[in-house]
């Protein structure tokens, strides 16, 4: 499949959004540095990102405009984009005094198609400083802020900028704007998540041929559709699934099940007391990580023994290195710490990424349509330390027992009460001091768990969910009766920042 829209990365937090919503809209984009659009293949749209910087700075990063033009195709500007393009065709801007960020009213004032289905008055969302001072020749203003100031334009048939953001939620009609753009484009939507796995699954069997594949699987949403996209492919695999003794309870067999309804056989590894030793007496935090992160990796190429291919649930988000920085090189994010094995592999040529052209929505579509269970595709995110990372301080196994059973009847009590699906991530932590309280007319010096409720886009930012008092009063109740060494259940609400979603 071919990439239909180029986004030119200007360096804009939401540049990877202006993908997700063109792909949503059913055009297949991908983020390019701005440098790199002489090198592209045949384009039906160029979009240029919003950015942090302002066209003028001395060094503000530029478009090749001869070349742009050459190309013959609708072009949208958004923020940074605009001011670009309005500098291009000659206008002109004056640097703003003031920013504007946040909310603010669409005027529009042109019957362009551009703002068709726009509501009168919608809401869209600025982040910028810069105004248009004065507009090149032939340009016509589209749509004013409520200060008159244009916030769209059109310089030439098929040639627009806006200065708001389409791409956030919060500009409510965005999509409807996006989507006029798209239609401008000489070329049908064909991007859809059917045709995507038929191009993987094609390219899958032409990359492994006859080789096996080695690939890890948690049970997470990202592996798990890995492994059954190979499996589908109907190429060889090894799903490794390594069993580090700090899973959620019955997790592991969960795990299993989970594959063998999928029809894929994974092959289990119990290291559990390997971990526990290795984390004895460990305190810090980022030096436990480490002791897992290793320790993981020994213990999975260990088991796989010669690997041929190995394959890894690499998302989009992953690879797309900051435009800022100039290249968009792959690069691939892991917490795990030595990665220079996998990346000695993969300058090696034998690291398979079929989901890295993915984003994590698209990922748990691709899944669907390979039928694995909902369940399976809506599981919060767990840390690859596991519970450790939930257990402040020395790990033991008492404690590890502890945190199973309290998320255990956590999770299930949030499912029982149809709060699951709601929250983003729940986790249970058990703090290392202990705290008296009574139990039975006795003393109990005990240890207390505090339960954690977050909704998030990507884990950058967190709020915590109001899960409504008796469903949090019956989780508190099942915790202290039914679980042994805990006399205090707190619930936590820290926003992130500036607290994380995991207390280590
Ligand atoms: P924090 O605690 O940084 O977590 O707000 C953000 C997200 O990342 C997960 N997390 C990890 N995942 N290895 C992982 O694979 C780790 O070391 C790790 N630390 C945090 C966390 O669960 C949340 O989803």
């Amino acid at each position: 499949m071919d990439v239909q829209v180029a986004v030119l990365d200007y360096g804009s937090q939401y540049s990877q959004l202006i993908v997700r919503r063109v792909r949503e809209l059913g055009y297949y984009a991908k983020l390019f540095a701005p440098e790199s659009l002489q090198d592209l293949p045949k384009m039906s749209g160029i979009i240029l990102s919003g950015g942090p910087r302002s066209v003028t700075d001395e060094d503000a990063p530029d478009v090749d405009f001869e070349y742009l033009k050459s190309l013959g195709v609708p072009v949208l500007g958004v923020c940074y984009g605009m001011q670009l393009l309005n500098q291009k065709f000659g206008g002109n801007l004056k640097p703003g005094t003031t920013s504007e960020y946040g909310p603010a009213t669409l005027k529009v004032e042109d019957d362009s198609t551009l703002f068709a289905d726009v509501k009168p008055d919608s809401q869209i969302w600025m982040s910028h400083s810069d105004t248009v001072a004065k507009l090149p020749e032939g340009a016509k203003v589209l749509a004013r802020n409520e200060e008159g100031q244009p916030v769209s334009l059109e310089f030439c048939e098929n040639w627009y900028g806006i200065q708001f953001h389409p791409e956030v939620t919060h500009s409510h009609d965005g999509r409807s704007v996006l989507r006029n753009y798209l239609n401008r484009l000489d070329a049908p939507p064909e991007f859809d998540v059917e045709a995507f796995k038929q191009q993987l699954l094609k390219e899958i069997v032409e990359e492994v041929g006859d080789r096996e594949v080695v690939c890890g699987v948690s049970g997470g949403v990202d592996s798990t559709v890995l492994a059954v996209l190979l499996h589908k492919a109907g190429v060889k695999i090894h799903p490794i699934f390594v069993d580090t003794g700090l899973l959620r309870k019955d997790e592991a067999k969960e795990v299993q099940d989970q594959f063998a309804e999928v029809g894929v056989e994974i092959d289990t590894v119990y290291a559990g007391e390997q971990f526990l030793k290795a984390l004895e007496g460990e305190e810090d935090p980022e030096t436990k990580r480490k002791i897992i992160g290793n320790l993981f990796l020994d213990v999975f190429f260990e088991h796989a023994g010669n690997i041929q291919l190995f394959a890894q649930g690499t998302l989009y988000p992953d690879v797309i290195e900051s435009a800022t920085s100039g290249s968009i090189a792959s690069r691939i994010k892991t917490h795990h710490n030595r990665v220079d094995r996998i990346m000695e592999l993969k300058e090696e040529g034998r690291v398979l990424e079929p989901l890295a052209e993915l984003f994590k929505d698209e990922v748990r579509a691709l899944g669907r349509s390979m039928d694995i269970p909902e369940r399976a595709l809506n599981r919060h995110p767990f840390p690859g330390p596991g519970l450790a990372v939930r257990c402040p301080g020395a790990v033991t196994h008492e404690k590890i027992a502890i945190l199973q059973e309290a998320d255990d009847i956590f999770i299930s009590t949030l499912r029982k009460h149809d709060w699951y699906d709601k929250i983003w991530q729940a986790c249970t932590t058990i703090l290392p001091s202990r705290s008296v309280g009574v139990k039975g007319d006795v003393r109990a010096y005990e240890y207390p768990i505090t339960l954690r409720a977050v909704i998030s886009e990507d884990a950058m930012t967190a709020d915590w969910v109001e899960i409504p008092f008796p469903v949090l009063r019956e989780i508190s109740n099942r915790i202290l009766n039914g679980v042994k060494g805990v006399n205090r259940v707190l619930y936590d609400i820290s926003t992130k920042p500036p607290a994380s979603i995991e207390w280590e």
